[in-house]
Formats: structure tokens, C-alpha cells, sequence
């Protein structure tokens, strides 16, 4: 096996970063952990890039007292956690544009105190009227939130210029397609679809967003890129980390709910939707949304044999001793939830009909990867069967996401020599080596987008639906059979009867990549 980087020439990039407009950003939920290690670090970023306007400031609010001065200290903190050391002028800079106000979620006083300040501190920072809610609470209380802002005026749906206020509603969007539309009624009651900014992080990150620009910005890969040529497609999400601190939740979620209606799923969409009509917001998620209406329903029966659950026994990792899942910190010690998925998926299409799609998500395994793998088809016939290769594998083209993320491509060549012998090489992009240090994290971009209007990379209301409607049955299934539930030692790469999926067909897992 061989390595070929390629070179990228900087005046063949193409760049159309723009910089964010004025505008006021009020978080929910401000001393969660979400906050702490994702969005207050993103929001820095984008300052320190110089990508955001002067002209902005943000709102801590949430039930934890703090004044806006110890609230800055703790903004400070959390911020150099979760980017390294800043010089103390820079985060102070940074940090002087942030507030902070105590209350009650349930209290319409809490909304008034808001509109209150947000007006002030719209004329002190010269932000126009541009202004998003995030909400980084528990879904329990998105209800609570969006008619408590609509009772002090700060919704305004349907009113000229109403888009300049926008909502960010973090997943899980219902626990399944009942729950997720009685939440989505709540919401649009009052904001409407074009304020509202279903955040799916696994859409702002770059190689997700590359596999659009790969496809379809080239012309040597669609012609191959269907049932002719692909004989089968990857898509794994795994995970080194088992719940962590967010047992509480994830109890009632388990890895269907938390991975796999949204990010398995848009990462399928992305890689087989068809090119859509330009990269504007609605033509990409029209076409992502015909695609998952393409995938094949399924059944209680085709549940059985298409899909998999596993929950993590304890174990090693990295060297590590782990406990088991019903072991974790507020997880219930007879729980059947599963932490673990795998399974297969048709698209019922011109372009894919009857190339399998497996799909594997699931915590505490061997390593951390995740990576969509294209195998295609092997050749018709080997002309080489007398060198002993009659048996030539098959193409392979791989899009790492996380970590080292990068393009594979592996193909056979004559190694040099007078006799016919064969190699397997791989040619490889690497994210890191092209481009210089690590990509940015996904909140950057999507916040970025969020400030620029630019709904493209959120998730619309008509997605939600079709993916809750495509799992109702494997919900069903499994809540009618617990026992369909298997065991994993945490830092396996898989287990048997993951496997049998796959191998019933004559294909295997890919192995868990070492970095
Ligand atoms: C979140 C899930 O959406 O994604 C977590 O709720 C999971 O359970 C996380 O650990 C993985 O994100 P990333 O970016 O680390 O792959």
C-alpha cells in the first residue's frame, strides 16, 4: 500500500466567506454544558476570525444567578477550555459584550425583563433589529420559551421583517413522529418555518459539507455514482466515548433517537440525494428530503432482519477500564436501551435501487471514527487469473469526517518489476496536510450561517417528519420486543450479530481506522 497526497493550488480555491451581520444572540439555557463546551468557544472563534460585526453582544439567560460581571468570568473559563489560552485583552474584548439575566422560565416577567434589556442593549451596540434565540435547554421546555417570547413581542411572526428574528432549536426534534409534530405545532404557533433553525451539528462539519462539493462540483464522479457502478455504501458514526454526564437524557433517547434520525440520516441524504438546483436553502433540502422519502419503508418484520441494537457491557478503552452502560451515572440499572445501531437500508430510485446502504452508529467502540465508504464494484472479469489474480478487490472511495478528516481512494496498480504483480494503492486527501491544523468546529459554521439568514444547513420541518415516519416501525418493534437487545464489551469494534447483517450478503464492517 502507498500514499499519493495531492497538491491543492490556492488560486484554484474558490471562497465565499461572508462575514455576519449585526446582531444580538440571547442563549437559553446559558451555564449548560452545551454552552459551555460548544458555543461559547464557536461564538470566540468566529470573533477572533474577525467574522463577526462589531456590532454584537450576547444574552445569557437561564435560572442560575449571576451577575453580568461573574457571568463574563465564567464565559472567560469556558471559553479558554474549550480553545486553549487567549490573551487576556482579546477575551476581555470579547467577553465586554456579554450579558447575563436570572429567571424563571415559566414567568412572563422573565420574557419582559428580556424585551426590556434587549432594547437597551440594541441601541448601545447599534445591532439593528436582528436578533437570535438559541435554545440550549432540555426540548420539556422549548413550549415554555416560545410563548413566553411571544408574550413580550419577540416572535412576531408574519410581520414584515419577522426572518431577522430567528430561533435555533437544538435535537432531539421529538422522541418520535407524535411527539415531534405536537412539538413542531407549539413552535410554529409562534415563529414561522422561515425563523427557525433546527441545528444537526454533522451538517456543519466540513468533510460533511465537502461530499456535496465533491459530488457535485466535479464531473469524473456522478456518472459512477449508481447502482452500475456502487456495490454497496458504508455510513459509521463510532464512538470511543460511552454517556459521559448525560445519562439522564440519554436513557430515554438511546443511539436511534440521538444518532440516527439525524445524523445517519443526513449524512445518507448528502451522499445519495440528486444534484439539486442551485445551493440555496431550499433546493439542497428539497432534495434531501425526496431522498429520504425514497428510502424503502419498513416493516416490523424488515426490522428484524435489517436492523440491529446492541448496549455496551463494561470493558476497555484505550487502556482504560469502563464500566458497562447500566452502570453510568443515571442510567437506569435494568435499562434496555440501546447504544448501539446497525443497520440496512434500500433506496427505492432509479440511481439506487437495490444497493444496500449499511449504516452502524454506537458508543464505547474501539476507536473514535466516522466515515462514509464507497465500495464499488468489482471487475466483470480478470484477465490476470494467471498471475493468481483472479480475484481483484474492488474500488474503494472513503470520506473520513472525524478525526483526521480526508478523502481516500484505493485502487490496484503494477508494482515495478518484470513479473505481473499487483498493489493496492491508496490515494489520499487529508484535510490537516492541505489545508494547515484541524477544520473548524460545526457550531462556527452553522452560527455563522444562522446570523447570515442561511437555512441551507438546518434541518426543515418536512425532513423531521419523513425520518420519524421511515423509524415509526423500528420504535414499534423494539418497544414491543425489549429483547432484542445485545451485548457489546466497551472497545469492540463490533459483535455478532452486527455482523451477521452485513455477512449474510457476503460483505463485512469495514475495520474501526487506526490513526
Ligand atoms: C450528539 C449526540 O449529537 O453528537 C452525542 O447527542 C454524540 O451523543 C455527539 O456523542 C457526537 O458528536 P461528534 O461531533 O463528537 O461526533
Amino acid at each position: 500500500m502507498s500514499d499519493i497526497c495531492p497538491t491543492i493550488l490556492p488560486q484554484e480555491i474558490a471562497c465565499a466567506e461572508a462575514n455576519a451581520p449585526p446582531c444580538g444572540i440571547v442563549v437559553f439555557g446559558a451555564s449548560g454544558d452545551l454552552v459551555r463546551r460548544k458555543l461559547l468557544g464557536s461564538v470566540f472563534e468566529l470573533f477572533r476570525r474577525g467574522l463577526l460585526s462589531e456590532n454584537f453582544y450576547i444574552v445569557g439567560c437561564g435560572r442560575s444567578n449571576f451577575s453580568d460581571e461573574q457571568y463574563r468570568t465564567d464565559v472567560g473559563n469556558a471559553v479558554s477550555e474549550s480553545v486553549g489560552d487567549v490573551p487576556p485583552e482579546l477575551l476581555r474584548s470579547f467577553t465586554d459584550k456579554i450579558y447575563y439575566i436570572v429567571g424563571d422560565y415559566e414567568q412572563e416577567s422573565f420574557y419582559k425583563s428580556i424585551a426590556a434589556r434587549l432594547t437597551k442593549l440594541n441601541k448601545v451596540h447599534n445591532v439593528g433589529g436582528r436578533r437570535i434565540f438559541y435554545m440550549a435547554v432540555p426540548p420539556l421546555l422549548y413550549g415554555t420559551i416560545v410563548k413566553g417570547l411571544d408574550s413580550a413581542g419577540l416572535s412576531c411572526p408574519g410581520l414584515p421583517g419577522c426572518e431577522q428574528i430567528r430561533l435555533v432549536v437544538e435535537k432531539p426534534f421529538g422522541a418520535d413522529l407524535k411527539s415531534s409534530d405536537e412539538l413542531n405545532k407549539i413552535i410554529q404557533k409562534h415563529f414561522a418555518e422561515r425563523q427557525i433553525y433546527r441545528i444537526d451539528h454533522y451538517l456543519g462539519k466540513e468533510t460533511v459539507q465537502n461530499i456535496l462539493m465533491f459530488r457535485f462540483a466535479n464531473t469524473i464522479f456522478e456518472p459512477v455514482w449508481n447502482r452500475n457502478f456502487i456495490d454497496h455504501i458504508q455510513i459509521t458514526i463510532a464512538e470511543s466515548a460511552g454517556v459521559e454526564h448525560r445519562g439522564g437524557y440519554y436513557d430515554k433517547a438511546g443511539a436511534l433517537r440521538d444518532m440516527f434520525q439525524n445524523h445517519i440520516l443526513g449524512m445518507l441524504a448528502f451522499v445519495a440525494m440528486e444534484p439539486p438546483v442551485s445551493f440555496d436553502a431550499d433546493s439542497v433540502r428539497d432534495e434531501k428530503v425526496k431522498l429520504l422519502q425514497c428510502i424503502r419503508p419498513l416493516t416490523e418484520q424488515s426490522v428484524n432482519t435489517d436492523f440491529v441494537r446492541g448496549q455496551y457491557a463494561a470493558g476497555e478503552v484505550d487502556g482504560k477500564n469502563v464500566v458497562g452502560y447500566r452502570n453510568e451515572p443515571k442510567v437506569d440499572a435494568s435499562s434496555a436501551t440501546e447504544t448501539y445501531v446497525a443497520a440496512r437500508l434500500f433506496v427505492d430510485n432509479w440511481r439506487w435501487q437495490d444497493v444496500p446502504f449499511y449504516l452502524r452508529t454506537g458508543k464505547r467502540l474501539a476507536r473514535k471514527n466516522t466515515e462514509i465508504a464507497i465500495t464499488f464494484k468489482k471487475v466483470p472479469h480478470s484477465m490476470f487469473v494467471s498471475a493468481g489474480l483472479g480475484d481483484l478487490p474492488a474500488n474503494t472511495l472513503v470520506i473520513h469526517i472525524q478525526p483526521e478528516e480526508g478523502i481516500l481512494l484505493s485502487f490496484q496498480a503494477k508494482r515495478p518489476g518484470s513479473k505481473v504483480c499487483m498493489g493496492t494503492l491508496r490515494m489520499r486527501f487529508s484535510y490537516a496536510e492541505v489545508f494547515g491544523g484541524e477544520p473548524p468546529e460545526a457550531y462556527q459554521r452553522l452560527l455563522l450561517d444562522c446570523m447570515l439568514g442561511d437555512q441551507t444547513l438546518f434541518t426543515r420541518q418536512d425532513d423531521v417528519e419523513v425520518s420519524w415516519t421511515l423509524l415509526e416501525p423500528v420504535l414499534r418493534a423494539w418497544a414491543n420486543k425489549p429483547s432484542m437487545l445485545y451485548e457489546y464489551k466497551a472497545g469492540s469494534e463490533s459483535f455478532p450479530q452486527a455482523d451477521r447483517l452485513i455477512k449474510s450478503e457476503g460483505r463485512t464492517w469495514r475495520p474501526l481506522r487506526e490513526i
